[in-house]
């Protein structure tokens, strides 16, 4: 008996150790205060438009975005641009269409109802051009980290000089934040890379909020109809107790009496 007590003592000692340590590896993402969050959670329509310009122009060389369309560029609860908006900004694209009656692919100007262009053919053509790394689409990509939009966030504003003693390969940089510090993509955001046309300071932070905004709307277009939801479903929940309550009062009042 006294044996096994020692050993569950000595084991726990050694679990919590472990535990301890594995906390200190864990990195704390950079933290900001997104719009989104909570229960009564919106998008701030600025950011996502601003959020967008930053895709369009940074990233959209290398990511592609499979699953947007330019008409949910103008849609309820997403950067609402408007119509006339999101029509010339489809048409500011080339869009490969046919067969042609010979046959034939042509190109065209963008419709709102065109998927947004890819940057390559293909992963192989995609991974050709970035030296074998593959730039993940960003539909999802929010949703496929585990750190959501923090890590995402945190990701754009991690690059470092490598500590010493590591070395990096050609074309691979430090980053604080990726899983195993090396990333391959060179730091996509620089001061002043963008020109917001609403005069905001385009700085790699207030760049990071507002793609990573972006990012988190294309992944979760629905996020401000589902908190409405759970909203009226609260209230819904609290008028359904205060009547079950009182039907039970109403009811119970004459045995109670009796008794
Ligand atoms: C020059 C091409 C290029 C540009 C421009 C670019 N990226 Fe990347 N990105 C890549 C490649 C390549 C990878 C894959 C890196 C790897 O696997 O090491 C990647 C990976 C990522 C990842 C995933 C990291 C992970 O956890 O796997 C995120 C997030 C990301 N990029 C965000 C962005 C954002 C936001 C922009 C625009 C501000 C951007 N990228 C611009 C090439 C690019």
């Amino acid at each position: 008996m006294k044996k096994l007590f020692k050993l569950i003592l000595i084991l726990s000692f050694f679990s919590l150790n472990f535990a301890q340590t594995f906390a200190a590896e864990k990195v704390e993402y950079l933290k900001t205060d997104w719009s989104f969050k909570g229960l009564f959670g919106k998008f701030d329509r600025a950011a996502l438009q601003r959020g967008y310009q930053v895709y369009t122009e940074v990233c959209a060389s290398c990511h592609s975005m499979k699953y947007l369309s330019y008409r949910n560029l103008s849609e309820e609860g997403g950067p609402e641009f408007s119509l006339a908006a999101a029509k010339a900004i489809a048409a500011s694209f080339e869009v490969t269409d046919g067969p042609n009656a010979d046959g034939e692919m042509f190109t065209r100007p963008g419709k709102l109802s065109d998927k947004f262009v890819m940057p390559y053919d293909n992963v192989k053509a995609a991974q050709a051009a970035n030296g074998g790394a593959y730039p993940p689409d960003m539909s999802v990509l929010v949703k496929a980290r585990g750190g959501g939009v923090d890590y995402i966030y945190s990701l754009l504003q991690g690059y470092e000089d490598p500590p010493s003693g590591v070395t990096l390969d050609d074309g691979v940089y430090y980053n604080k934040y990726m899983y195993g510090n090396k990333i391959r993509m060179a730091a996509p955001l620089s001061d002043g890379i963008v020109d917001y046309g609403d005069g905001t300071n385009a700085s790699v932070e207030q760049m990071s909020k507002d793609v990573t905004t972006f990012l988190m709307w294309a992944a979760e277009p629905h996020l401000e109809a589902r908190h409405q939801m759970g909203f009226k479903a609260i209230v819904y929940l609290i008028i359904l107790t205060i009547l079950v309550y009182f039907s039970m009062k109403k009811i119970w009042s004459r045995v109670e009496s009796e008794v």
